[in-house]
């Protein structure tokens, strides 16, 4: 989607920057994605006027984090795509309280909070994102998640508009999922961690980054888990019992070392990453009886 001249003058005045025609392959872990203009904004108090300006202009928009759990449509986008300020270095630790920008990568998060011998969070150190992506899908690794930490949250509430802290315990936090509203914007969040020495925290995270170099594909381009795990049961496990690692729908393709992970092994387009994703959730049902959920957001058309 284009940016009008005239909204564009409004956001240069907000201190924002347009940027036209990004593709947002370039912009994902999985190197899938079509293009659209985007919108970098220079300060987190004036995203409720950026809104504000957006809507009266009737335009469309997404905010993207670190791009790696989302699957985007090809082809032009009907939307625009928002960036938060990027976190210099946006973390903090006073006691055992650290305050993080939304923005922040997490495992800087993750290590900084070591260096400072608060741990807790050795888990969540190979999941790649931002601690704002993490907060929305409570994301979790490895026993971790990030959820049972969070003290606060700053958050852009798109259903009134304004910018406004909820405590820990208005939240829910479950398996992979919150009760943040779709449209809400992640912005701060404020964290309690138990004390423990550095050496300790590096050692735990030195055991979870070799069983994710173990079984996981870190070397291409995925999106992480593409479906979450049934109750009790292990959705790679099925799938990889199926006889699906290396099954392909033009460049998309089962790992052919976690069969979870949906790799681009070159040219991928969202189209055949869907195909491939209906075609497993079909082979699983048809098998095994149950409905996988997608793990990985679809931003389609
Ligand atoms: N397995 C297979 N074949 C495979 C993959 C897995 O047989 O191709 C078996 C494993 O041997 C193991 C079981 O399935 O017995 C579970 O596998 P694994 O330990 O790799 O964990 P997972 O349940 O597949 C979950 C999370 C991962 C997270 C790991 C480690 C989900 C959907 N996935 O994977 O998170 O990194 O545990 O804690 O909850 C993500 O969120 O994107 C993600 C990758």
């Amino acid at each position: 989607m284009r940016i009008s001249d005239n909204a564009a003058v409004g956001l240069a005045e907000l201190g924002a920057e347009v940027r036209r025609g990004v593709s947002m392959a370039e912009q994902t872990s999985l190197g899938i994605g079509g293009t659209t203009d985007e919108i970098l904004l220079a300060r987190y108090e004036t995203i409720p006027r950026v809104m504000r300006l957006l809507a009266n202009e009737h335009v469309r928009h997404k905010f993207l984090g670190g791009g790696t759990n989302v699957l985007i449509a090809d082809g032009e986008l009907p939307w625009v795509m928002l960036h938060l300020p990027k976190a210099n270095p946006g973390m903090r630790v006073e006691g055992n309280a650290a305050y993080v920008d939304a923005s922040a990568d997490l495992g800087g998060m993750v290590t900084f909070c070591a260096k400072h011998d608060l741990g807790g969070m050795e888990g969540l150190i190979g999941v790649p994102g931002s601690v704002g992506g993490a907060l929305r899908m409570n994301a979790g690794a490895y026993g971790t998640q990030i959820g049972p930490h969070v003290r606060e949250v700053e958050l852009y509430r798109a259903a009134v508009g304004e910018i406004e802290t909820l405590r820990g315990a208005e939240i829910r936090f479950d398996y992979r999922h919150t009760s943040f509203a779709p449209e809400d914007v992640m912005l701060r969040v404020k964290l309690e961690l138990p004390s423990k020495p550095f050496k300790e925290i590096l050692a735990g995270i030195k055991v979870c980054n070799e069983k994710r170099r173990a079984s996981q594909p870190l070397n291409q381009k995925s999106a992480g888990c593409i479906f979450k795990n049934p109750a009790g049961g292990s959705a790679g496990r099925m799938i990889d019992e199926l006889g699906l690692k290396g099954h392909r729908v033009g460049d998309a393709m089962v790992s052919d070392r976690h069969a979870n992970f949906f790799v681009n092994a070159g040219n991928a387009s969202c189209s055949d990453m869907l195909k491939l994703i209906d075609d497993v959730r079909d082979r699983v049902h048809t098998s095994c009886g149950v409905e996988l959920e997608n793990e990985v957001i679809l931003w389609r058309n």
